[in-house]
């Protein structure tokens, strides 16, 4: 079955032996992050931000970027997904300088190009800025992503630590970006309760809630979000792993769908919470006993709600159609 995918990290979908084989080249010293069969291994929530950016280390330039994307989207393709938006980071691509953020983003793009041709995956680039280096350096990532924006770059969004800063500390970053004409997502409601999932959409007025699934505990904001057509980018597999709900039984996206609340469905790291989108849709068949047309109905979801202009999307439809 063909997928779509709207909230994936490109680092954070790295391949515990590609980030390996690169530490080894650079002499880098992470093996701390590893368990003995070689994947990532954390404790908790703060502990996997803090192994992610021990796993970026060894991404130190522009080519180390370019074989990742490739080696990502080689591995999102062999799982029907044909459409893919990804979250790209100038902190961790040149440390918010934007030469060198061009270059990353040219090697990036590149790579995305070469996967289209090998492997029919397309790919957009959500700029995203980290919540927990605070408002100051999401506006250096933010003018970035204003000066970038375009065919490749065609969303603003922010990661990281949720239970820092509130969301309107951020204003001014998402201003900057929607006025470049970038679209707008944001974390929230992963971690935060229902008044960051509001907070979020009021003051950042972001059209995608990165999660959003503790909007859950407060019904009459679950209504506003299906009411006021907000779109959630829907992560389970992370979400039980990290243990922001008890398991996939316990997982409110089949209530929040009942509800009117449009859901996509996505991996956010695929890797470090061993998962892929085969994984997500075979649990959410299993566990809801969604059938195919419901999959299928997460996937136009996800398109209606893409980031990108509307002949890619005509051709994403068009695949979908044919399947
Ligand atoms: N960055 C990568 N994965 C994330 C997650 N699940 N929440 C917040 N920031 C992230
Ligand atoms: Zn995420």
């Amino acid at each position: 079955m063909p997928k779509v995918e709207l909230h994936m990290h490109l680092e954070g979908a790295a391949p515990p032996a590609f980030i390996r084989g690169l530490a080894r080249e650079k002499n880098i010293d992470i093996s701390g992050i590893f368990d003995a069969d070689g994947g990532y291994v954390f404790r908790n929530f703060d502990h996997f931000l803090s192994v992610y950016e021990a796993a970026c280390q060894p991404l130190t330039g522009p080519e180390e970027f370019r074989r990742l994307t490739l080696a990502v989207l080689e591995e999102s393709a062999s799982h029907g997904v044909i459409y893919t938006e990804s979250f790209i980071s100038p902190d961790f691509c040149g440390g918010g300088d934007l030469a060198a953020w061009r270059d990353y983003l040219a090697a990036m793009q590149d790579a995305a190009r070469e996967a289209e041709a090998k492997f029919g995956i397309t790919m957009k680039g959500i700029v995203t800025c980290i919540r927990h280096f605070g408002p100051e350096q999401a506006k250096t990532a933010a003018h970035c992503a204003a000066e970038t924006a375009g065919e490749f770059i065609t969303g603003f969004g922010m990661g990281g630590a949720e239970m820092m800063h509130r969301p309107g500390d951020f204003a001014y970053s998402f201003d900057m970006a929607r006025e470049a004409g970038l679209r707008l997502t944001c974390h929230a409601g992963e971690w935060g309760g229902p008044d960051m999932v509001a907070d979020t959409i009021r003051d950042l007025k972001v059209e995608r809630i990165g999660h959003g699934i503790n909007c859950i505990k407060d019904l009459a904001l679950v209504d506003q979000i299906a009411e006021a057509g907000v779109v959630l980018e829907v992560c389970p597999g992370s979400n039980v792993v990290l243990r922001a709900v008890d398991g996939w039984a316990q997982h409110p996206i089949a209530q929040l769908r009942e509800r009117g609340v449009k859901v996509t469905v996505s991996t956010d790291d695929p890797p470090f919470f061993k998962t892929t989108m085969t994984d997500e849709f075979d649990m959410l068949a299993k566990t809801f006993g969604w059938e195919e047309d419901v999959l299928m109905e997460l996937n136009h979801a996800a398109v209606d709600a893409a980031f990108c202009d509307t002949a890619t999307k005509d051709n994403i439809r068009a695949k979908l159609e044919a399947a």
